[in-house]
């Protein structure tokens, strides 16, 4: 079946950008990428290509190409999904907060919305792919759901995991290492169904780099594809306390191990602790399902990761109070950065919400610049913890649009965030403005100690 209306469900980080994308490669595909959320709806709308929610390098260009041609952003979620043949679902999965699970299982209470809205709406066949990150076996509760409930339309169900990263979502789009479809292989409509979205990915994507699967592997494959990723980030930053201790160090031990062709160089940069919306989801995910099923010793494994990247936050934070004399009681402490990563507003689960929260903890007044994320950002992310009243994260939290601003006065500075931008700061001018002793702690190892340390800065970095 030639797919001629694509529906997606969610203009999120995952939605927007992937539906971007396909727009642009198929041009005779019409797209509509609806939500709940007006403003967000509106915001990609917004007749200037740069005031779209997403931050994302490239991804402007794209929108302004095929906005309005054959991409459609809209809150008509109805409509769209009467008109589509093709079903994305691209909805938030949050770790549940209540319940059973609470704090491991993924909610998916949106995605069941959804699924309940399309059996209620869709009046021709549809074929539904689950794009959001889910644990295994959602694929049959989405079946479950629209067989019982539809208006007697056939719904093939597919799991197409999204592999891009933020910040480098448009290359990870157009250049992808592999896409992955799973399908019900065995059935004749199964099989059509995976080839109809093989077809729409083969308009730019080698077709060797589409591997297909069932369902269940696919839906695996992205968790275990996180948690290998997580698990290197964790299995470095362990070796970055060792190193603190022993005179090593970690950037020279990774690129040694690295340079063995059978572990590669790449996901073993130390950090103050890898955030985003996908790494510790999708391990607790892991965990949770593995618990389920009575695999304790995977399930051990697997939280080891979480374990280890949660003490690497705490040790960042604690080293800071350490280092300036056991308190930072009323001390004003700069953090530069606060996005999970650089080249992203996202700041879901970033390392600075919680190195800051430790420090607030301890009575510090803050001060963050971030070039992309926005003061309210600051202050959800802060209250959400609810670690003290709404009010106490505003008068402790100051979030400034300068970066020289942030470590003015400043008993220390921390950089939370790889931002190139924090490589090229006039450096002699913030140590100038700051107390002293200055006190500069690197989160990311992106700065040069022997530059900083020229300059009169009291410097530490992770694993070094
Ligand atoms: C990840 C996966 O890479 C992607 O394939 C999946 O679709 C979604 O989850 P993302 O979370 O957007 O993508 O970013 P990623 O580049 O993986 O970084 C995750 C976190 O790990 C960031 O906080 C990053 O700073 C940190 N990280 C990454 C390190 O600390 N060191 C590294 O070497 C790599
Ligand atoms: P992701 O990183 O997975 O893309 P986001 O939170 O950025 O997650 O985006 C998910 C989007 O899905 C949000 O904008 C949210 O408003 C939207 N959404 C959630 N439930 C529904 C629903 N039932 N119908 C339409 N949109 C929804």
């Amino acid at each position: 079946m030639k797919i001629k209306n694509i529906c997606c469900i969610g203009a999120g980080y995952v939605g927007g950008p992937t539906m971007a994308v396909i727009a642009q490669k198929c041009p005779e595909i019409n797209v509509t990428v609806v939500d709940i959320n007006e403003n967000r709806i509106a915001a990609w709308n917004d007749e200037d290509v740069n005031n779209i929610p997403i931050y994302e390098p490239g991804l402007s260009e794209i929108v302004a190409e095929a906005r309005d041609r054959n991409l459609f952003f809209s809150t008509d979620v109805d409509e769209a999904i009467d008109k589509a043949d093709m079903i994305f679902i691209s909805v938030n999965t949050p770790t549940k907060t209540y319940g059973i699970g609470k704090g491991m299982a993924a909610d998916l209470k949106f995605i069941e919305l959804c699924a309940r809205q399309i059996a209620r709406v869709a009046k021709s066949d549809k074929i539904v792919v689950e794009k959001s990150t889910l644990p295994v076996r959602t694929a049959q509760a989405l079946k479950n759901i629209l067989e019982n409930t539809g208006n007697g339309v056939n719904f093939q169900i597919l799991s197409n995991p999204e592999f891009l990263a933020e910040g480098t979502a448009v290359d990870d789009l157009l250049n992808p290492d592999r896409v992955l479809i799973g399908g019900d292989i065995d059935s004749t409509e199964g099989k059509e169904a995976v080839s109809s979205l093989v077809e729409i990915y083969a308009n730019w994507i080698p077709k060797e780099r589409i591997l297909t699967t069932n369902v269940w592997s696919s839906e695996l494959s992205k968790l275990t594809a996180n948690a290998f990723l997580a698990q290197r980030v964790s299995s470095i930053n362990a070796m970055s306390e060792l190193c603190e201790k022993t005179g090593a160090d970690v950037n020279e031990v990774a690129k040694a191990v690295g340079m063995d062709s059978r572990i590669g160089s790449k996901f073993l940069k130390s950090s103050v602790g890898f955030g985003g919306s996908c790494f510790q989801k999708d391990i607790l995910n892991l965990v949770y399902i593995s618990k389920s099923l009575g695999l304790n010793e995977v399930a051990d494994y697997w939280e080891q990761v979480i374990l280890m990247n949660d003490h690497q936050k705490r040790r960042f934070a604690a080293n800071i109070v350490k280092t300036l004399f056991n308190t930072v009681s009323g001390k004003k402490i700069g953090v530069l950065g606060w996005a999970f990563k650089k080249d992203t507003n996202d700041t879901r689960e970033s390392a600075a919400i919680y190195v800051t929260d430790y420090l607030l903890n301890e009575q510090a007044e803050i001060t963050v610049y971030d070039p992309k994320v926005k003061a309210e950002q600051v202050y959800a992310d802060l209250d959400y913890l609810n670690s003290r009243p709404e009010e106490e994260n505003r008068k402790r939290v100051k979030v400034v649009n300068s970066p020289y601003e942030a470590g003015d006065k400043a008993h220390a500075v921390a950089v939370l965030t790889e931002w190139d931008e924090f490589v090229e700061l006039n450096w002699d001018d913030i140590y100038k403005n700051m107390l002293k002793p200055a006190f500069l702690f690197d989160g990311r190892r992106l700065l040069d100690r022997k530059e900083k340390e020229k300059i009169g800065f009291e410097f530490y970095a992770i694993g070094n």
